[in-house]
């Protein structure tokens, strides 16, 4: 699949479920509303439509939320894409979780097919980590990374930087991953969905966070190995590599390689941008796949050329309606 502008659509990110046992302060309010479980497409319509997209040349798969390993028997979702690995015609499945469950099904994931996951943490202390998510308990999730690494998987940690929260902290976060032997990367806040607090004053654009960091760490830039977003460099007091993910002070729209379904069938062509397609209702129409692909080759068709995220500073709205946990991020 290529889309308008010349980019090859490699890469699908899925969203099994908006619910999520967190409720992060930059991405939730805390009484959040879900949606009807009736909504979702069941295990068995997501793995129809992840199995359409590798026909179509989808070559990487993340499974992401809301938090993925709150759905029940999510498991068996891993299992059977576990066959596009076997086939070869997936070269990578992996998932984005908060890693409250890890400790649960970090052996499980592994043995599905799982190399890597995307953790998010966004600080090292109990009582910053209880406040930033308002509800998680942090040795849970230290437990589900450590069971992450001795199962063998890649850990990365993603962390998402705010002014006057944890951007004292990110020092230690760089130690701590590169003594671990995790990657990190840093986020900056995007102006996505309704959250309780001011966005405004937690957004620290990470140009800043690097000169910082540049004052204890020699960071020196590498070419990018993920085909992510994220600027990529090797730190090295640590060995460990550090990426920098900045939507907003930087336009990585060129080289887009994805596109996100959403746990209801919608496909998002670009995180950004509103215009999105339903899937639902071809993958509902027939039992063939032919209406569900051209959907998808529709959709493709209409991938827009990049982004523009924007903290609307006069009225503190956020750009883009939808949270990041109904596209997955
Ligand atoms: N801005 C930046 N990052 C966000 N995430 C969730 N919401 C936002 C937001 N508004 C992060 C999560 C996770 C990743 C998938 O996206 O912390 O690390
Ligand atoms: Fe849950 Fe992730 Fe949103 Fe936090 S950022 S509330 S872990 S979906």
């Amino acid at each position: 699949m290529i889309d308008p502008f010349g980019r090859p659509i490699s890469y699908l990110r899925v969203s099994v479920t908006d619910r999520c046992d967190l409720r992060c302060v930059y991405c939730m309010t805390e009484d959040m509303t879900f949606l009807p479980k009736k909504d979702l497409l069941s295990l068995e319509e997501l793995d129809r439509v992840c199995g359409a997209f590798v026909s179509l040349g989808v070559r990487k798969l993340r499974i992401t939320g809301g938090e993925p390993l709150v759905r029940r028997d999510v498991l068996s979702l891993f299992e059977s894409l576990a066959r596009h690995l076997k086939s070869g015609a997936l070269e990578e499945l992996t998932l984005t979780t908060n890693g409250t469950q890890l400790e649960k099904y970090a052996e499980s994931l592994r043995a599905a097919g799982v190399r890597r996951v995307n953790v998010s943490l966004d600080s090292l202390d109990p009582e910053r980590f209880r406040a930033i998510t308002r509800w998680g308990n942090h040795a849970q999730v230290m437990a589900g990374v450590k069971a992450a690494k001795a199962a063998g998987l890649k850990v990365k940690i993603n962390c998402v930087a705010m002014r006057g929260v944890n951007e004292e902290e990110i020092d230690d976060l760089v130690a701590w991953c590169g003594h671990e032997g995790f990657d990190l990367v840093l986020i900056e806040t995007m102006p996505m969905g309704d959250i309780d607090g001011d966005r405004t004053s937690q957004y620290l654009p990470l140009s800043l966070v690097r000169a910082r960091l540049a004052r204890r760490w020699t960071l020196d830039p590498i070419p990018d190995v993920t085909g992510g977003p994220a600027r990529y460099t090797r730190c090295a007091e640590t060995g460990g590599r550090v990426g920098f993910i900045t939507p907003m002070t930087h336009n990585f729209c060129e080289s887009c390689n994805r596109v996100r379904l959403t746990c209801t069938g919608t496909l998002y062509m670009c995180l950004g941008q509103e215009d999105a397609a339903d899937l639902r209702a071809p993958l509902r129409a027939s039992e063939g796949d032919e209406l569900l692909l051209a959907a998808i080759r529709e959709a493709i068709g209409r991938k827009p050329k990049g982004h523009d995220f924007v903290i609307d500073r006069r009225h503190n709205r956020p750009a883009i309606g939808r949270t990041m946990s109904v596209t997955g991020g």
